[in-house]
């Protein structure tokens, strides 16, 4: 196949640089190759909303900036800070243009809540389930566009590289099992990010870390991939999937309690339950070694429920299911993989390493976050950068390379059983789970070096000999993933943001 721009993913940043490119270029072609279902990514499941500086009375920019900036602790690109929270607003506007529903008060203006790590009110919201609301709205709009194609249930493989130029992708039909080639003009990965590395996240199924471990083995460069976030509350349920309690139940007043009933966080941190992520998690993860119990309670008690449920209806649903009732239960909850601050190195237009190549959302890192992401903060990025990749592609023109990528047939090789990836991939979770957690430890992160490096050559020799299933693929970059994200760890000397070695 060829496209002039090959995008892979469809989450809220692949998205929205396919409407702007198709609008602009009713001509060229866009294809967007897409692993699963049209609308699984972790675009979907966001719940507090999108940062950015509303209300011109009390907020501003200058506000925002500190804000991002003590978040990461130091290590974030202030110009690139300053990019995104000033080009903010506009990009908002936009989504709201494109048919998304943000909620707002009986004045009409925008509903601005609080989160973490915000001296003000500046989360723009649908409700407890605002990614949905994204997701439905850019997707519909995507769809509008005889230009833009879906590959959906297609798994990106490996990218088209020659002479440090990216050509397109390999990509696998999930349902016939048959590899393709897609040839393009640009690329662009926009596949999210790496929960599924971790027995315990929030993410979604498809977050295995595939553009960061394409991108490693097209040798572009990837960075900050020590900086994993964790989320302070998840919900401590028997469930398949780890259910978030959003950051904004906090900032609408619930208080952290240990089991006693003690409001521990100002112990930790003058802003109590409102310091950022980095510190609400470790603290807990401290009470929990204190007590011994496996969660702590947020205490929504004392809230106007009725105002509550208004703004967190599928948070009150979701607890109710499990028992628990808002109203006058408190909620356990407990610090889960969220969110990787790094990821593939871009410059300030989207730009990897490789010629031609771009990463957005998730899966790039682009110096906002540093140390540690501000809440709210990555679906702003996500637009923010779709545009500037746009207004970079915008000016560029469509020069075919003159190169042949030749595809082996595998279809007549042996598959690899279930059952291996299953117990492999229990494994490598429970390794990350235990070793690459909210506190670290440089002896036990060199011994899994180790380990990583032997599953990496394992896997090396599997993909030559063995037929690719998506399940395979991802498996295969996940320990890629794991093996960059531990060297990473071992490398910095000093704890900074969401990094904690206790050496
Ligand atoms: P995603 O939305 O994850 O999309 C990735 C896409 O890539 C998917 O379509 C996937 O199928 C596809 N893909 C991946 N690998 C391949 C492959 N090999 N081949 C083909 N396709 C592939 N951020 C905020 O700013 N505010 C919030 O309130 C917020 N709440 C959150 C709540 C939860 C529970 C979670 C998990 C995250 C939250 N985040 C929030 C973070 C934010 O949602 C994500 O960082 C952001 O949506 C990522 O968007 P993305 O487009 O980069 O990736
Ligand atoms: C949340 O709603 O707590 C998630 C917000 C975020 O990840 O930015």
């Amino acid at each position: 196949m060829k496209a002039d721009y090959l995008i892979i993913g469809s989450g809220i940043a692949g998205l929205t640089i396919a409407i702007k490119l198709a609008e602009q270029f009713p001509d060229r072609k866009i294809i967007i190759v897409t692993k699963s279902s049209k609308e699984e990514s972790n675009t979907q499941y966001a719940q507090g909303g999108i940062a950015v500086v509303m209300d011109e009375i009390n907020d501003n920019f200058e506000k925002h900036i500190a804000d991002t900036l003590i978040c990461g602790d130091g290590l974030c690109d202030k110009e690139v800070v300053e990019i995104v929270v000033t080009e903010g607003p506009e990009r908002l506007q936009e989504l709201i243009d494109w048919g998304v529903q943000f909620d707002r008060t009986e004045t009409g203006r925008l509903d601005l809540v609080k989160e973490g790590g915000h001296s003000d009110y500046r989360v723009v919201h649908h409700k407890d389930e605002t990614g949905k609301e994204i997701e439905r709205a850019v997707l519909a709009k995507a769809q509008q566009n005889d230009n833009i194609e879906f590959l959906d249930y297609h798994f990106a493989v490996d990218l088209l590289v020659a002479d440090n130029r990216c050509n397109g992708a390999v990509v696998l039909d999930e349902k016939s099992g048959q590899q393709f080639l897609i040839y393009a003009d640009f690329t662009v990965l926009a596949t999210g990010g790496i929960g599924q590395l971790y027995q315990h996240t929030t993410n979604s199924v498809i977050a295995t870390g595939d553009g960061i471990a394409m991108a490693i083995r097209a040798n572009a460069e990837v960075d900050d991939m020590e900086f994993v976030q964790f989320h302070p509350t998840a919900l401590y349920a028997k469930s398949e999937h780890t259910f978030l309690i959003s950051e904004a139940v906090r900032g609408f007043g619930a208080h952290l309690k240990t089991k006693n009933g003690h409001r521990f966080m100002f112990g930790y941190d003058l802003r109590g339950e409102l310091a950022s992520r980095d510190i609400v998690s470790r603290s807990i993860e401290t009470e929990l070694k204190k007590s011994g119990e496996a969660c702590v309670y947020l205490d929504c008690t004392h809230l106007e429920i009725n105002a509550f449920q208004k703004h967190f209806p599928a948070i009150t649903q979701y607890c109710w299911k499990q028992g628990i009732d808002v109203v006058k239960d408190w909620i356990p909850v407990f610090p889960t993989q969220h969110y990787l601050c790094g990821g593939i190195t871009v410059n300030s237009f989207g730009q990897t390493s490789v010629e031609n190549l771009f990463a957005c959302g998730e899966c790039s890192r682009t110096g906002l976050h540093g140390a540690n992401r501000l809440a709210s903060n990555s679906l702003l990025e996500a637009v923010v950068y779709a545009h500037r990749i746009f207004l970079f592609l915008k000016n560029k023109e469509i020069v075919s390379a003159n190169v042949v990528f030749t595809l082996e047939d595998k279809l007549n090789k042996p598959q690899v059983s279930e059952e291996f990836i299953r117990d492999r991939d229990s494994m490598l979770r429970n390794l990350i789970q235990q070793n690459v957690g909210i506190v670290r430890n440089n002896e036990d992160l060199e011994k899994k070096k180790q380990q990583l490096l032997i599953w990496q050559e394992e896997f090396q020799s599997i993909t030559q000999n063995y037929k690719l299933s998506k399940e395979l693929g991802e498996l295969r970059n996940k320990i890629t993933v794991a093996f960059s994200m531990v060297v990473s760890s071992l490398k910095r000397t000093e704890n900074r943001g969401c990094f904690y070695c206790d050496r």
